[in-house]
């Protein structure tokens, strides 16, 4: 069982700290403002710019307090882009602790973080008819993945608190699942992460990172 404490980061925005691997969910320098920065304005919209009108599929790994997918609602929401947003999550945090977390009134649609936490486990859910939720309970170490998506969001732990994330063979896995074109970011940005990405062929780009963090990752999957 996980041990998880309610945290609240530089821009009032909340996460958690899992204290067995003394590791925050986001950073501490701004929850919200990370996840903004590296997944929705690095990837997501890079995605919907590269092609316009398409159907958007994203996969995330991993959901933890959904803010991700919840940030990806609202721009969902707000540029009329159509979503299929399959997240996956090995210990879904308990709701008891998600009802804590200030996202919904931070972020302006209370209604929608509370149907990214309603939405059923291990089922495909309209959301709106414009963004469909698949919340998966599977261990990205032991499952396979299944079809190809435009935007993979890497949020796992970092490479110093869970290393068996990182290595070559499961970066290998996931991005092997990018459509052409498609783009895999994180915040991480570790010299040996590039290396890998680099040898499978994609184009990886180095970019500014979120406050607190100079630098983070971006590969992309040429046409
Ligand atoms: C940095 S947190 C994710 C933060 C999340 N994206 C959010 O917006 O709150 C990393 C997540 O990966 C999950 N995780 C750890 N090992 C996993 C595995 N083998 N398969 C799937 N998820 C895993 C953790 O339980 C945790 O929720």
């Amino acid at each position: 069982m996980e041990s998880l404490q309610v945290i609240t980061t530089a821009d009032g925005s909340h996460s958690l700290l899992n204290t067995t691997l003394n590791e925050t969910y986001h950073s501490v320098h701004g929850a919200i403002r990370e996840s903004l920065h590296v997944f929705i304005d690095h990837g997501l919209r890079v995605a919907e710019q590269k092609q316009p009108g398409k159907n958007i599929r994203v996969l995330e790994l991993g959901f933890g307090t959904g803010l991700n997918a919840v940030l990806t609602l609202i721009e969902a929401k707000r540029q009329h882009l159509t979503v299929y947003y399959e997240t996956w999550e090995l210990h879904p945090v308990p709701g008891s602790l998600i009802s804590q977390l200030n996202y919904g009134n931070a972020l302006g649609d209370e209604q929608g973080f509370k149907a990214v936490h309603e939405a059923a486990w291990d089922n495909e859910v309209g959301l709106i008819p414009s963004f469909t939720l698949y919340k998966r309970r599977k261990d990205l170490l032991r499952d396979e993945l299944e079809g190809s998506f435009d935007v993979i969001y890497y949020d796992a732990f970092a490479p110093s608190k869970q290393p068996e994330m990182w290595t070559q063979e499961v970066l290998r896995k996931v991005t092997s699942h990018l459509s052409p074109g498609g783009i895999w970011i994180t915040y991480c940005a570790k010299g040996q992460v590039k290396r890998d990405l680099a040898s499978f062929g994609l184009t990886v780009e180095t970019l500014p990172g979120p406050p607190g963090k100079k630098e983070m990752i971006r590969a992309t999957l040429s046409h």
